[in-house]
């Protein structure tokens, strides 16, 4: 301190040696740095979303890591956040062998989304050889929409983000359209990457006025961030979507999405090839036709026939404990009655639900 202060000091009636008002500074720097951390602290302490945030951080590093993804510190929160949906091709266990009679389907699938994917030289000369930005998957439930999601993740080789509507919304305001630019950011930073969105038209469905602000807001962002997707040649990120009602989706969304693929009920021969699978590693007699099922077993869909054959397994089962201690450790195989006899029953069911077999084919998709 210049003479001209310590003068000012003694001055007002104090007399303060050098080494004193050193102390003192250290002192008031002491308490300033204390107070500064400790409201950061408590500012800290106050976030609501506090817990909710810490725990997204480990769960997603604990998943990045398991994926082999390197840890970026660049990172915000609501990246990691959304990071928590990363899938890891490891723990999926549903391959392209797994989905039966949609052979075709699978393979324009592949061809569409994957070869761009990972022969990127050969697309690299033209701007129309792209792959496309949005893809939907579409048709009525349980016949194999989720199934081929899951095989695409696996299959990939590329980060796969399966996206839940309930991870972007929040009690804060603002903080859902933080989440929505997240998404696309993270994706960004990963690339290639798919952003998949089951049952989208929950989440992207058909705007309104009497919409909820925030919901609004969210779905707006969205839209936007997904167009800086179109425009930008470079990003490799892919959002697909699907849905058995194509038509809540808004039409906004929709345009976003001009590659589609419509995913049936399955006819004869497809129900043929499901059947196969799904018995493929089951005991079965010599006496259980397949053409027959497929051929009784009319606008049932995928999900339908494996609930057959899983009912039939049941009463291998039921039989062998009837039979009680006299019973040997072997279940005995699957035999064409017990496919028949729980096909009949969930023909049934259906009537009884009022769910016709006849006119089911001509319900809407849902
Ligand atoms: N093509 C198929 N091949 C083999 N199994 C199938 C097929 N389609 C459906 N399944 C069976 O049905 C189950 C449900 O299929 P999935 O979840 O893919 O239906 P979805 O089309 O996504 O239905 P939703 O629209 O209700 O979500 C699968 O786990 C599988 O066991
Ligand atoms: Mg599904």
């Amino acid at each position: 301190m210049s003479d001209d202060a310590l003068q000012a000091v003694r001055v007002r009636g104090f007399s303060l040696s050098k080494s004193e008002i050193i102390g003192l500074l250290i002192r008031l720097s002491i308490v300033g740095a204390a107070t500064y951390y400790g409201v950061k602290w408590i500012v800290y302490a106050m976030d609501p979303t506090r817990k909710q945030k810490q725990e997204a951080k480990q769960q997603a590093e604990k998943l990045m890591r398991a994926i082999g993804l390197p840890l970026h510190s660049s990172l915000t929160e609501y990246e990691l956040s959304i990071a928590t949906q990363l899938v890891d091709p490891l723990t999926l266990t549903i391959a392209w062998s797994d989905i039966g009679g949609l052979q075709g389907t699978c393979k324009e699938i592949k061809d569409t989304i994957l070869l761009p994917l990972k022969k990127k030289h050969l697309f690299a000369g033209s701007k129309l050889m792209q792959p496309p930005k949005g893809v939907l998957l579409y048709g009525p439930p349980g016949c194999g929409k989720t199934m081929i999601a899951k095989a695409i993740a696996k299959d990939a080789g590329c980060r796969f983000i399966n996206l839940q509507a309930s991870n972007l919304t929040d009690k804060w305001y603002g903080e859902s359209q933080k989440l929505a630019s997240a998404v696309f950011s993270l994706a960004a930073k990963f690339q290639p990457a798919i952003i998949f969105i089951d049952e989208i038209d929950s989440f992207l469905r058909s705007r309104a006025s009497h919409d909820h602000e925030a919901t609004a807001m969210m779905k707006a962002q969205f839209m936007t961030l997904w167009d800086g997707l179109i425009t930008n040649e470079n990003c490799e990120v892919i959002v697909m979507g699907a849905t058995n009602r194509p038509q809540d989706v808004d039409a906004a969304i929709l345009r976003r999405m001009p590659t589609s693929f419509h995913i049936g009920m399955p006819d004869k021969a497809q129900r043929r090839h499901i059947l196969e699978i799904i018995l493929r590693d089951e005991e079965i007699e010599s006496d259980v036709n397949l053409d027959l099922i497929a051929e009784k077993s009319e606008n049932f869909s995928g999900s339908d026939l494996r609930e057959i054959c899983r009912n039939a397994c049941m009463y291998r089962i039921r039989d062998h404990i009837a039979e009680g201690e006299a019973a040997s450790d072997d279940l005995r195989p699957l035999s064409m009655a017990d496919v028949l006899s729980a096909l009949g029953k969930l023909k049934e069911a259906r009537v009884q639900q009022n769910y016709s077999i006849q006119p089911l084919s001509s319900l809407p998709l849902d």
